[in-house]
């Protein structure tokens, strides 16, 4: 039986992708910060939000079809900006790109991504969305953008949550910062997974050597194991709203803006004329005191009192996770790590099966709450 078959939710799934990646890499993807404390407590704030169910209302045609970003969905999902999945599988970014557009969701593809923009918009398909962190060289960041542009994404993603790289010890410690550094326990790790070391590091050090950062400007292009440089000048600490407002001028598509935890912030994204904010403390990755993102998404959405579309990331796991962000205010949500379990499980059917299930427990949740349709969810169905 396929180890998939025996994942029946995506706890299942984090636990069959703790088995097969060298523990540097796992750890990268599923911890966050200092002391994982913010990590802990997204998913901790989930749990305290219960539902008030209501009864006898006819359930028997339901569907999660929405609307998000100007465009219908058959579910209010879409695949969350992230950087490491080409270290799930090989080309891991196609692989969870090909799984969103099967459930037909959009896919974020991160600027740390290892695999070229324009393999992904050609072999992929479905909507593609390009994130983008503003480089200190700002002619450079624009270059990034004409390329998503010409590749052929629809939106784009500016994250503004990371002006300064945060403190992850424990990738230092695992040998596992970026660059990737080979120490003894680094290479301990990777031996002691073999069928990673061979399926995933292996395919890329025969086809291309070290896997690069792909979508960088051509002279950043470096390997996992290059300079730090690059990764510093990836990102800006004198990022401003300036700096968001022009890239929104010269962005045509769709443009959502990512990180958002204040109201204040919020309004000033609607001000500028964004299509969309995501409310997300970025998985708990960045700051470890920070807030969970959905302790303020009310907050945020009283604020903006639909004015603009409020996305939702930071601790999905479950379709009644799902559920609640709409309640508060998200008209969808971006799913994380669960779609880096399954993508590192079995690549595209992996990630394809992470999506399912949060589509089945969103299913399964509406017909228990008496909410047949996404529209039907509101505030009304929380304690
Ligand atoms: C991320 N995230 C992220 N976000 C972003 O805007 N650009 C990026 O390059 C990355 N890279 C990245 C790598 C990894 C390994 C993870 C887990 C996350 C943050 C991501 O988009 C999203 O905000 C969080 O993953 C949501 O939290 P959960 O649901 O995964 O806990």
């Amino acid at each position: 039986m396929s180890i998939l078959a025996n994942c029946y939710n995506n706890d299942d799934l984090r636990k069959a992708a703790k088995r097969r990646l060298p523990r540097g890499v796992f750890e990268f993807v599923d911890r966050g910060t200092e002391d994982d404390v913010c990590v802990h407590e997204n998913i901790a704030s989930f749990a305290r939000i219960k539902l008030r169910p209501r009864m006898l209302v006819d359930c028997s045609v339901r569907s999660q079809a929405t609307v998000i970003v100007g465009k219908e969905h058959p579910v209010p999902m879409a695949v969350a900006p992230m950087g490491a999945a080409g270290l799930m599988w090989h080309h891991g970014e196609l692989e969870a790109a090909k799984a969103a557009a099967a459930v037909g969701v959009p896919y974020a593809l991160a600027t740390a991504a290892m695999t070229p923009m324009e393999t992904i918009a050609e072999k992929a398909g479905g909507r593609l969305w390009f994130q983008l962190y503003v480089r200190a060289d700002r002619e450079l960041t624009y270059r990034m953008i004409d390329r998503a542009k010409a590749a052929g994404f629809e939106g784009l993603i500016v994250t503004v949550d990371m002006p300064v790289l945060p403190n992850r010890e424990f990738n230092h410690r695992n040998g596992f910062g970026l660059p990737y550094k080979m120490t003894p326990r680094s290479i301990f790790d990777v031996a002691c997974k073999p069928r990673w070391a061979a399926e995933v590091l292996g395919k890329y050090l025969v086809t291309q050597g070290m896997p690069r950062y792909e979508n960088y400007p051509e002279n950043y292009r470096k390997r996992i194991t290059g300079s730090a440089s690059s990764q510093v000048a990836m990102r800006t600490d004198s990022i401003t709203w300036d700096d968001v407002r022009a890239l929104r001028d010269r962005w045509q598509g769709s443009f959502l803006i990512k990180g958002i935890l204040r109201p204040e912030d919020a309004i000033a994204c609607h001000e500028l004329g964004a299509d969309a904010l995501i409310v997300s403390n970025h998985g708990g990755r960045n700051i470890d005191s920070a807030v969970s993102a959905i302790d303020v998404l009310a907050d945020i959405a009283r604020a903006v009192g639909g004015r603009i579309p409020i996305m939702f990331d930071s601790g999905i796991r479950r379709g009644s996770d799902i559920v609640k962000a709409i309640a508060l205010g998200a008209c969808a949500v971006l799913v994380g790590r669960p779609v880096l379990w399954g993508t590192a499980v079995d690549g595209a059917r992996g990630a394809e099966h992470c999506l399912r299930l949060l589509q089945r427990e969103l299913d399964i949740t509406q017909g228990l709450i008496g909410c047949p349709r996404v529209q039907d969810i509101d505030g009304s169905i929380l304690c």
